[in-house]
């Protein structure tokens, strides 16, 4: 049955928590943390029991490897990007109640206890079986120690636990030509023992829960929990040969640790317990609970199918109403990717564009991956700062105050008789409901559209009003109309709070809203008293310059190339050829005499050389794109001389220039080191 339409008392939201080995990105933010943000925002202001949990996930293998790169212990590591990840949350305003760790006792303990209570209960397998193990290292390899091939889409990056490229869930051993990450040698098989959740066994009930009870879920999260049921469930290892992590509390198990995905998502319980010790239990041990996780499309089987099996096997636990997952955000079209540092990291945008928090959460949800993957671009990010925030927004609520003192002195004015506007004041007042029914069914950039077409119907009503022209001739009206401004600004700061709650707060002090004010008067049109008081007027919003934003999209041109640089490999080399076939090339010196671009064809430029011959040598080399014709004449360069002629755009090349190419694709020429004789040969 489906809670959403049932009573319940209370709600527990959960966000994926992001592995400390790296700062947290717009990727993160766009996908999980915003709109969590926003639905526990928006149940609070319906002054529903909401608890909204958070944490960094401290253990498994990114971490590891992280700390090896650099030579540092993992708790570094870990202590390092917690401390980052936390206070950026913060600053953006991810209103969690509780923002913890895995490294806590709190969760040691807890994680300890759930496998042993499992482990009591008999819902483990214990298996002894061949591992890969890595003899250079001295270690096995598991997870993310181990890249290969999927088994099932061929992606040749796969991990050890997923590929991500089709999301499978994998072990080690199903990896096609696996090889350690850490040394890059080859595993060999080594035996070992590990403990497995029959996940086999929870199958028909997850069956049930997830195809027959949650037909709403969203359908890219019903659509892969159904590929998995279908492929069959199999027995997964919950432990891991590695030094960090969790120890497995059961005897004969040195050297063992939870496997990582075991022990995070029982971080959202020890979470909650840390918030509230004496009455976690409530929140998810009760019937009357809605459970709900926030999530990227990667974590989909862990949230859908691991989890919820553990949670059944111990047995005292609720499973989870919803798993609202987002698809991916790319950036400037392309994957971003921690290591590759393709990313627009929060820490950094916080420090770039102070104050303008908002402005991310307005992008971040108006672009939100909520159905498919998407892109942030800077250009676009500017263009809905200006042309959304400050042209639509910013604008309409700038002239409503700036009015109000001009006329008024900032005192509301009487309404007076409203029935002329009524399509205007029945048009705005729908719009609680639709916000309610979009949030609640998790369509977070459809809402946002709601309330930012509140103040596009603001801006229309004053365009078509004109107050500015009316108010010489009928004042009476102007202030019935001002009224009406005034009270569409009071429900802008009410729609927006869940959303953009920076700005709600700064509205709300500058509309001087009285206390008692809340979600309840959404669609209203006496929010605002006649002879309420307002304050001065302050701007809300400020445009985005091009500079700012060029500074921005040149950073990611320097990472792309400072990547294709360290990724560089150079070709393979062709097969070898006698020295009898190499002569046969009759490389030469020339001098250019002549150069210019060749007219409609952006690649091309055309060259006269001096061959040394007496008679000047025509070439057409594709080099347009990294000279000017002009640096180029009165320098020397190579060229082949014996190639048979070829016309290109008419023009009849007669020899090719050498060229070394660069990771990125572009041409240097290549010439001598100092002058010599046009016509030498090269050897
Ligand atoms: N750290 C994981 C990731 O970034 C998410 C863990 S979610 C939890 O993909 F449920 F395990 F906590
Ligand atoms: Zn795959």
């Amino acid at each position: 049955m489906n809670k959403d339409n049932k009573k319940y008392n209370r709600v527990l939201v959960t966000t994926a928590l992001p592995y400390a080995n790296g700062p947290v990105h717009i990727g993160h933010l766009a996908g999980v943390y915003i709109p969590a943000d926003i639905y526990t925002r928006y149940l609070r202001l319906k002054h529903i029991d909401v608890i909204l949990i958070g944490g960094s996930d401290e253990h498994g293998v990114p971490i590891t490897i992280k700390a090896r790169n650099e030579g540092v212990t993992p708790q570094d590591i870990v202590d390092r990007y917690h401390k980052i990840i936390k206070e950026s949350f913060e600053e953006l305003g991810i209103s969690f109640d509780i923002y913890s760790r895995t490294t806590s006792d709190i969760h040691k303990e807890m994680a300890s206890n759930f496998f042993r209570t499992l482990y009591d209960k008999g819902e483990f397998v214990e298996k002894t079986s061949m591992q890969l193990y890595d003899e250079q290292a001295n270690q096995f390899l598991a997870d993310r120690y181990v890249v290969g091939t999927c088994p099932h889409c061929g992606n040749d990056g796969a991990y050890g636990d997923q590929c991500e490229k089709c999301g499978t869930s994998l072990a080690a051993t199903d990896l096609i030509n696996p090889h350690s990450t850490i040394t890059g040698s080859v595993p060999v098989l080594r035996e070992t023992k590990h403990w497995y959740l029959p996940l086999d066994k929870w199958e028909p009930k997850l069956r049930k829960w997830i195809l027959e009870d949650h037909k709403e879920w969203k359908t890219n999260v019903y659509g892969q929990c159904k590929s998995w049921l279908d492929m069959g469930l199999q027995p997964r290892a919950v432990s891991r040969d590695l030094n960090w992590g969790v120890p497995v509390p059961v005897e004969g198990a040195e050297g063992k640790v939870l496997y990582v995905w075991f022990d995070a998502p029982i971080g959202y319980i020890s979470n909650t317990k840390e918030l509230l010790p004496d009455s976690w239990e409530k929140y998810w041990k009760e019937p009357d609970s809605k459970i709900v996780h926030f999530i990227g499309k990667d974590n989909i089987v862990f949230h859908c199918i691991v989890f919820p099996s553990m949670l059944m096997a111990d047995g005292s636990y609720q499973l989870p109403e919803n798993v609202p997952a987002n698809e991916f955000l790319n950036l400037e079209g392309d994957k971003i990717s921690t290591s590759r540092n393709w990313a627009v990291w929060l820490h950094e945008y916080l420090k770039d564009f102070p104050g303008k928090q908002d402005v991310l959460r307005y992008v971040l949800t108006a672009n939100a991956p909520e159905t498919k993957d998407n892109d942030f671009t800077w250009r676009d990010f500017q263009a809905r700062n200006n042309n959304e925030l400050v042209a639509i927004l910013g604008n309409f609520i700038n002239r409503v105050l700036v009015l109000t003192h001009k006329y008024y002195n900032g005192v509301i004015p009487a309404q007076g008789d409203a029935s002329k506007y009524s399509d205007i004041i029945a048009e705005f007042a729908s719009v609680k409901d639709e916000l309610e029914n979009y949030i609640e069914n998790y369509r977070f950039r459809d809402a946002l559209r709601e309330a930012m077409n509140l103040a596009r119907i603001g801006n229309k009503f004053l365009a078509d009003t004109e107050p500015w022209k009316l108010i010489k001739t009928n004042p009476d009206q102007v202030e019935t109309i001002m009224n009406i401004a005034l009270q569409i600004s009071a429900n802008l700061a009410i729609a927006f709070e869940p959303f953009l709650p920076f700005m709600a707060l700064k509205l709300k002090n500058i509309l001087n809203l009285p206390q008692n004010v809340s979600w309840d008067n959404l669609g209203s049109i006496d929010i605002l008293p006649h002879g309420h008081v307002i304050n001065q007027p302050q701007l809300l919003f400020e445009k985005i310059e091009d500079s700012e934003i060029d500074a921005q999209i040149q950073r990611l041109q320097r990472i792309k190339k400072e990547n294709e640089l360290t990724n560089f490999r150079p070709q393979v080399i062709a097969p070898t050829i006698d020295f009898s076939e190499f002569e046969k090339i009759d490389m030469r010196v020339g001098t250019i005499k002549e150069c210019a671009k060749v007219p409609k064809a952006d690649k091309l430029l055309f060259f006269k050389i001096d061959d040394g011959t007496g008679t000047e040598r025509t070439i057409v080399s594709g080099i347009a794109k990294y000279y000017n014709p002009e640096d180029l004449v009165g320098k020397q360069i190579c060229f082949v001389a014996n190639l048979a002629p070829r016309k290109l755009k008419g023009i009849e090349s007669q020899g090719m220039i050498l060229s070394a190419q660069n990771p990125d694709g572009s041409l240097i020429v290549i010439g001598p080191q100092c002058p010599v004789q046009p016509g030498s040969q090269v050897k």
